[in-house]
């Protein structure tokens, strides 16, 4: 018979959790006000709250980081990461940064006026934080076929290139700083973008003679799929697949905290030379001088290897498909989540599970908070909470999903804590008739407010 998939690799050091009871959770769930951002970690079970800095590193990394040099100037460090970076995506510039929004920060400093707009594919709530922060717009141009969570589609984090480019005829391309593609599509359920996508992407951005920038979180990812699913890719490796997507790209911004496999990090890279100049002088006034910006030596070093390493392709497979294994178990128990499973997460289609909680009462939210009073386990809001308000009318935003996304650590689970985790949502979804209510907010934040907002039951 056939071997079953396993990692590619075995474990040298564990860390414990803590089990806890219900009247436990239910007492730090309401002492946190109902925000899972306010829970300390010990009493979390099973973590999915984001796979952003919480995987593993590898015994290479680690070694890596005790070489670190830790000069301010011309650290070797640098120099590591600043090949890596040029072998993996063909960028002369880069910019290291402390981590994602960082980088988005120090770039579109150089990019972004008041009054501009940035099209793509769901902004990342820190990226449209930065544009809109700008008095700038960020527009969705994502294909609508990503609102069906049930519609079986194998790159369901695609641009519609039609709506793209009306867009940017629409507003000019005085007005178009550049074209923001998110890979994987994070918002859209861990969504990949194909390579027909990016280029057809690219076909309207050099036609209206606008940059393309690729938001690069999970660009490992997004190559994995393109291998397994796109005709002609089968047998490329994926460092040739990132090669190929990234001759598409003018620039790029990255929080390295998830395909880079480290705990901290992130940096911007691009091939214009004007434009690396004026992004280097934010980069000393937000994070530090050229060649360390926001990041230490051995975080260099370390997330030099890290991009080796996650772009081969058992890493990946093994990843991936332990988030389809926790998928499969939804499946058995028909619950409903946006489909095929993504990249890093599985996205619960909330209003499916929690049919009788208003969206007013925020759907998504609710059902976080049941899953971690059922089971301690974290996941997080991907809904009204996080769309926000109109920065103009300042009404609440109610996008077409309310989704929990339970986003797997790299390396750090085994599938027996996706059996816990699956079970905990049968158990939900077995009494959800019973469940009416949700939340009210009691305090908001002017901007990004699900990171500290404050709740009480409907
Ligand atoms: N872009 C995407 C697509 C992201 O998913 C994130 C972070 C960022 C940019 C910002 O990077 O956190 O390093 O500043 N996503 C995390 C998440 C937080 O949980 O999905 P950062």
């Amino acid at each position: 018979m056939e071997l079953p998939y396993s990692e590619p690799y075995k474990i040298k050091m564990v860390e414990a959790i803590k089990t806890s009871t219900r009247k436990e959770r239910e007492k730090w769930i309401k002492d946190a006000k109902y925000n899972l951002f306010m829970l300390p970690s010990e009493y979390v079970f099973i973590d999915l709250i984001t796979d952003s800095g919480t995987g593993s590193m590898s015994d290479r990394q680690w070694s890596a980081m005790m070489l670190g040099d830790e000069s301010y100037a011309g650290a070797s460090s640098f120099y590591n990461l600043k090949n890596m970076v040029e072998k993996l995506f063909g960028f002369k510039h880069f910019l290291p940064t402390h981590q994602g929004r960082a980088a988005e920060n120090v770039l579109f400093s150089a990019l972004i006026r008041e009054g501009d707009v940035i099209p793509g594919n769901s902004h990342f709530d820190t990226t449209k934080g930065h544009i809109e922060y700008r008095k700038a717009h960020a527009i969705d141009c994502t294909i609508a076929e990503a609102n069906d969570t049930q519609l079986e589609i194998p790159f369901k984090g695609n641009v519609d290139p039609e709506k793209l480019d009306k867009v940017i005829a629409q507003y000019g391309k005085e007005r178009v700083p550049f074209v923001c593609l998110t890979i994987t599509n994070n918002t859209a359920g861990g969504q990949p973008v194909s390579m027909e996508n990016i280029k057809a992407t690219s076909k309207v951005c050099k036609k209206h003679g606008v940059p393309l920038l690729f938001d690069s979180a999970r660009f490992a990812e997004n190559a994995y799929f393109i291998k397994m699913r796109e005709e002609g890719y089968g047998d490329k490796t994926i460092k040739e697949i990132v090669h190929e997507m990234y001759k598409y790209a003018d620039m790029m911004t990255i929080s390295a905290k998830k395909d880079g496999v480290v705990n901290i990090g992130g940096f911007c890279a691009m091939h214009d030379a004007d434009l690396y100049r004026k992004a280097s002088t934010f980069n000393i006034m937000f994070e530090g001088f050229l060649t360390y910006g926001g990041m230490s030596g051995r975080d260099m070093n370390a997330l030099a290897v890290g991009l080796d390493e996650n772009t081969e392709f058992a890493q990946l497979d093994a990843r991936i498909r332990q988030v389809e294994y926790l998928g499969k178990k939804l499946d058995e128990y028909g619950i409903p989540y946006q489909r095929p499973a993504g990249g890093h997460a599985i996205f619960i289609d909330a209003k499916k599970v929690l049919p009788n909680v208003p969206k007013e009462e925020f759907t998504a939210q609710t059902l976080c908070i049941e899953l971690y009073l059922e089971s301690g386990v974290r996941g997080v809001e991907i809904g009204a909470m996080l769309a926000d308000r109109d920065p103009d009318t300042r009404e609440n935003r109610y996008p077409a999903l309310e989704l929990t996304r339970l986003a797997i650590p790299r390396r750090v689970y085994t599938d027996r804590h996706m059996d816990v985790v699956a079970a905990a949502l049968k158990n939900i979804y077995d009494r959800r008739e019973t469940i009416t209510r949700g939340y009210k907010i009691t305090h908001e934040a002017p901007i990004m407010r699900h990171f500290t907002v404050e709740l009480e039951k409907a």
